[in-house]
């Protein structure tokens, strides 16, 4: 298979395969794999036995009763740990304190208005997990029922997914960034049976309508949620809201009188602990399930083994719990390892553009973890906001959610590591449940723009379109061919959907959605996806989500999304209407970009809107999206367009322009 039309460009001008950073030889010394012999011997023993390898990493985990077998895989149905009981928040919580560890800081927590923090050691995270949990046990939350949190970056929100793990009901966060329909959306689909969300939360300065879009979802004529029975209200802002007698509670209510200690429900491995929504294909959010002791490990290990997590680390990952990357590397990695995490509520850019600087200053974290669309802000906001800083607190940096360009890469390294802090560039998904490739510090030279090499236990390849492994430098479809303790169970409520998206087009392989390569030296190179999911800023989008979005506006007859290349976010959201009434205006647009966010929330409104009198297709009706990507991206039209119905298409789209 040739390499993708989409990647061709970034082979040319992100690889840099001979530029290569060794490995720091101070992380060498206490690592857990400290070397690549180490890496390759440890590979090798878990490509070789993947049962006898989990097992013996399973040993560290509560459980509660043990397991008859660590796995049973008829593809594509994984059980891991088969039979066995263990409770993911014992695993982050009860296990340190018992180990001693009660009085270690486990969470430093930063408000958004300066000034306010708040820290928990182990055992008082304990005690406020086992109060809610109780609270929500009291309300009759059951396990196995599902819980919809929507709330800002506060302890609580952590506190709230903890208490639903430890009572075994299945969380399924919503990121405060999505609207109300985005919310009525997912309370439908997973039939949840409470929300807990906060009166508001703060963004740069401003209160965000939390409760009123949660109060605004339960109203919902499209997506009725009959099942949600409670809404639990954390007062942050203190704004005015409406609170429905017999439905609403106060956080602090639900709490009162409740025990400092609440045993831990003893969960089947595969057991649900989350669901989380997150865009394919097609224009419904996909509810990603995963389940207990196999999700836990994965977060666990994989924490401890790509982010070296040593006893006095203060580990901070700036993603929102609305993310996979909050999940497990906020939540149950860090939190299962033992370790101290670091979480701030507020904007990388208020109230100054030097916020993270002066928070690392303050709190002196050792790892950092984060973004490239955050890495270039940095770079684009200018180096004023970082001379004079000391951030030589930092040991190690990470990278994930999207591919880093090299420059972002060297930059960061220079100017956040001080060139001593090796960079790890995380290639995983919401659905891999936690980091599949990575450098590991200590072990694995890097090259910019490359997630180098398969943690232990992942077993990538890639393929042609039959499903044959291409050579060594071709392009092709990234598959896995074994199962991996952190994988995806299913699609919430819908396994042929599952079935159909990652494991039909390769038989009984995962396929992950992105093309890939390999360079000479087996390093993996990302090269965008393979369907029509966009990254914008690192956030997985579907153009026909947008799609769907903005031709339920009464305006709009058809409409296309496309991804165009964007300096900071990567990718911009560019669409292509065609209107039924209205006047293709100024006006007409911001009443477009306003109904996105209405419909989906800030992230998916588009960056550009291109009205047209028809949208170019095939003879077979597809909308051509190959052509509308490199209009939307002004590049001169390539390949062959022989096939378009009408080429006055195409000049009325260049005149808009
Ligand atoms: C992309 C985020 C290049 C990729 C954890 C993947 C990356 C999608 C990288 C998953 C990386 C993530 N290099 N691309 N290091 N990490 N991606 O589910 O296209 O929000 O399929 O999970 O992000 O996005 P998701």
């Amino acid at each position: 298979m040739a390499v993708p039309e989409k990647a061709a460009g970034r082979v040319a001008s992100v690889m840099q395969e001979d530029r290569v950073f060794p490995p720091s030889a101070e992380f060498s010394k206490g690592a857990r794999i400290g070397s690549l012999a180490d890496y390759k011997k440890i590979y090798d023993e878990a490509a070789s036995d993947i049962e006898g390898f989990w097992h013996s990493r399973a040993q560290d985990l509560p459980w509660m009763k043990p397991y008859s077998k660590v796995l049973d895989w008829q593809p594509p149905v994984a059980k891991w740990f088969v039979d066995g009981h263990t409770n993911a928040s014992a695993a982050c919580l009860d296990q340190h304190i018992a180990a001693g560890k009660g009085d270690k800081i486990a969470m430093v927590w930063v408000g958004e208005p300066t000034g306010e923090r708040r820290e928990f050691t182990y055992r008082q995270l304990h005690a406020e997990v086992c109060r809610f949990a109780a609270g929500l046990e009291k309300l009759g939350v059951k396990p196995g029922e599902v819980v919809s949190i929507y709330m800002p970056m506060t302890p609580e929100l952590v506190i709230a997914m903890l208490a639903c793990a430890r009572i075994g009901a299945v969380h399924s966060v919503i990121f405060g960034g999505f609207s109300s329909e985005a919310i009525a959306d997912r309370n439908q689909d997973a039939k949840a049976v409470a929300v807990i969300t906060s009166d508001g939360g703060w963004r740069r300065g401003a209160q965000l309508p939390l409760k009123k879009n949660v109060d605004d979802a339960l109203k919902s004529k499209a997506h009725p949620a009959t099942t949600v029975k409670h809404v639990i209200v954390l007062k942050r802002t203190g704004q005015a809201v409406d609170m429905v007698p017999g439905r609403d509670l106060w956080w602090h209510d639900v709490v009162a009188g409740m025990p400092a200690d609440h045993p831990p429900a003893a969960m089947d491995s595969e057991a649900p602990l989350f669901i989380l929504y997150t865009s394919g294909s097609t224009g419904k959010p996909k509810g990603i399930k995963h389940t207990t002791a196999g999700y836990i490990l994965w977060a666990k290990t994989t924490s401890e083994w790509v982010f070296d997590l040593r006893e006095e680390d203060l580990f901070w990952c700036t993603a929102d719990c609305g993310w996979i990357t909050g999940h497990s590397y906020v939540t149950y990695g860090p939190l299962a390892a033992g370790a101290s995490i670091l979480i701030y509520e507020g904007a990388p850019n208020a109230p100054h553009e030097g916020r993270f600087w002066e928070i690392i200053e303050q709190e002196k974290p050792t790892i950092f973890y984060t973004a490239p669309t955050a890495i270039r802000s940095f770079m684009k906001w200018g180096m004023q906001h970082i001379e004079g800083r000391d951030l030589s607190s930092l040991r190690l940096l990470g990278t994930v959610g999207e591919g880093i360009n090299p420059e972002a890469w060297v930059w960061y390294h220079e100017v956040i590591g001080g060139k001593r802090c090796p960079i790890v560039d995380t290639w995983w998904q919401t659905e891999t449940g936690g980091i599949m490739m990575s450098p590991l510090p200590g072990c694995t030279p890097t090259k910019p723009g490359s997630c180098t090499l398969p943690l232990p236990g992942v077993c990538p390849e890639i393929v042609d379109a039959a499903g044959d492994a291409v050579e060594q430098g071709e392009g092709g479809w990234l598959v896995m061919t074994k199962p991996w303790p952190g994988m995806l169970r299913g699609i919430w409520g819908d396994d042929e959907r599952f079935q159909e998206t990652y494991w039909s087009r390769v038989p009984g392989k995962y396929l992950a959605g992105d093309n890939a390569r390999q360079d000479k030296d087996g390093y993996y190179w990302i090269m965008g996806r393979i369907d029509d999911v966009l990254n914008v800023a690192g956030h997985r989008l579907s153009t026909i989500e947008i799609e769907s979005a903005l031709v339920s506006h009464p305006d709009v007859a058809e409409a296309a999304a496309v991804g165009r290349p964007h300096d900071v976010k990567g990718e911009a959201v560019a669409v292509f209407v065609t209107l039924k009434s209205g006047e293709p205006n100024d006006a007409l647009k911001d009443a477009l970009r306003k109904h996105v966010r209405q419909q989906i929330g800030a992230l998916a409104v588009p960056d550009d809107i291109h009205f047209s009198a028809t949208l170019p297709k095939t003879r077979s009706g597809k909308i051509m999206r190959r052509l509308l990507r490199d209009i939307a991206a002004g590049r001169e039209t390539v390949g062959d367009t022989t096939t378009i119905e009408d080429y006055t298409v195409l000049a009325k789209l260049r005149d808009d322009e």
